[in-house]
């Protein structure tokens, strides 16, 4: 049986700002079985965001999906009318959004938020459905908070009805972008250990949007490594950690372990990546690369195979 859950290929997406058109994801590919978890990772900018938005299509006006397929459960997903995709967005795919805090509307009790995701959905719904959701992501006295307002909970505690909010349709994929990065470091650990448990136990596949390289590790199984609106690297997370193929990565890991090692002097990646409207048709790397070649600026490379692994570097393209 075909375990393919979601294949992307060659998706470029740009932005029409003040009369002119500007690409921002200029190369974004990612394939995912059922029940895996991929982690996509990369400097602020990169195109993370934009690149899993797309798969749900929630852009605005200003926005096109330039090329590229999207292929969720065998369907090209950008084929689609809007009437279709909703039958898709929020009950096949559900989005958890990387600003936490606007996400729930702080006029609406707990119970009614999660009860109306089930109804938008024209799905079953009934306090009791509520309820388990709440307990599955380790709410204490559910049915306390099921009759409160977000203010009335703690930080902690909105980030595990945002996650509910995102699982109670029961999705085969569950898009988390950025679930701990507001969050106190003593809590992220919990988050990722209810993801982990989430996927264990409904077999949802997760794509998991993150800074932090060790929450990478810990939860993923894949890694995306983005950079300049592209796809520099992926392969599996053990993989990367004990190779690194691309330069960007292998500075990335440094700067990970310099911070998980409490080295005093805290390693990290000099310059700055470059946005949208400075790049150019060579490697978006160039600039901070200490491997760098001429051939480097001859044009974007191009992603190479090697075996399970993939990266975006002239050092390992096949001339
Ligand atoms: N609505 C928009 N209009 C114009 N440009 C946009 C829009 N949304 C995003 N961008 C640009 O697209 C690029 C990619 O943004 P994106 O939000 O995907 O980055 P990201 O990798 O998610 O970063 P972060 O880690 O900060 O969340 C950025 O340069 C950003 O400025
Ligand atoms: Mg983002």
């Amino acid at each position: 049986m075909d375990n393919r859950l979601l294949e992307i290929n060659n998706l470029k997406i740009s932005f029409y700002h003040q009369h002119r058109s500007i690409q921002v994801v200029r190369g974004f590919d990612l394939s995912l079985n059922n029940r895996e978890i991929v982690g996509i990772i990369g400097e602020s900018g990169s195109g993370k965001t934009v690149s899993a938005t797309s798969i749900l299509k929630l852009e605005d006006e200003t926005q096109s999906i330039d090329s590229g397929t999207i292929i969720f459960n065998g369907i090209n997903l950008l084929e689609l009318s809007e009437k279709e995709y909703q039958k898709i967005r929020g009950n096949q795919i559900s989005y958890i959004f990387q600003n936490a805090s606007s996400a729930l509307n702080p006029y609406k009790k707990i119970g009614l938020q999660l009860t109306e995701v089930l109804r938008n959905h024209k799905l079953p719904f009934s306090k009791n459905i509520v309820l388990d959701v709440l307990k599955e992501v380790g709410i204490e006295e559910a049915d306390t908070s099921y009759d409160m307002y977000p203010f009335q909970l703690s930080g902690g505690q909105n980030q595990r009805i945002m996650i509910a909010q995102g699982i109670i349709s029961k999705p085969d994929l569950l898009i988390a972008d950025e679930p701990t990065s507001s969050i106190d470091a003593s809590l992220k650990r919990t988050v990722l250990d209810l993801l982990k448990k989430i996927n264990q136990k409904s077999h949802m596949a997760i794509i998991f949007i993150t800074h932090d390289f060790e929450a990478a590790k810990y939860l993923c199984e894949k890694l995306i490594i983005m950079y300049g609106g592209l796809v520099m690297e992926e392969g599996e997370v053990n993989e990367i950690f004990a190779k690194p193929l691309h330069p960007y990565t292998e500075e990335l890991i440094k700067c990970a372990n310099s911070l998980t090692q409490g080295d005093l002097n805290v390693y990290t990646l000099e310059g700055t990546a470059p946005t949208p409207l400075q790049f150019k048709e060579e490697c978006p790397f160039i600039s901070r690369c200490k491997m760098k070649l001429p051939e480097c600026s001859f044009g974007i490379p191009k992603m190479t195979t090697l075996g399970t692994r993939k990266v975006r570097c002239i050092k390992y393209e096949t001339r």
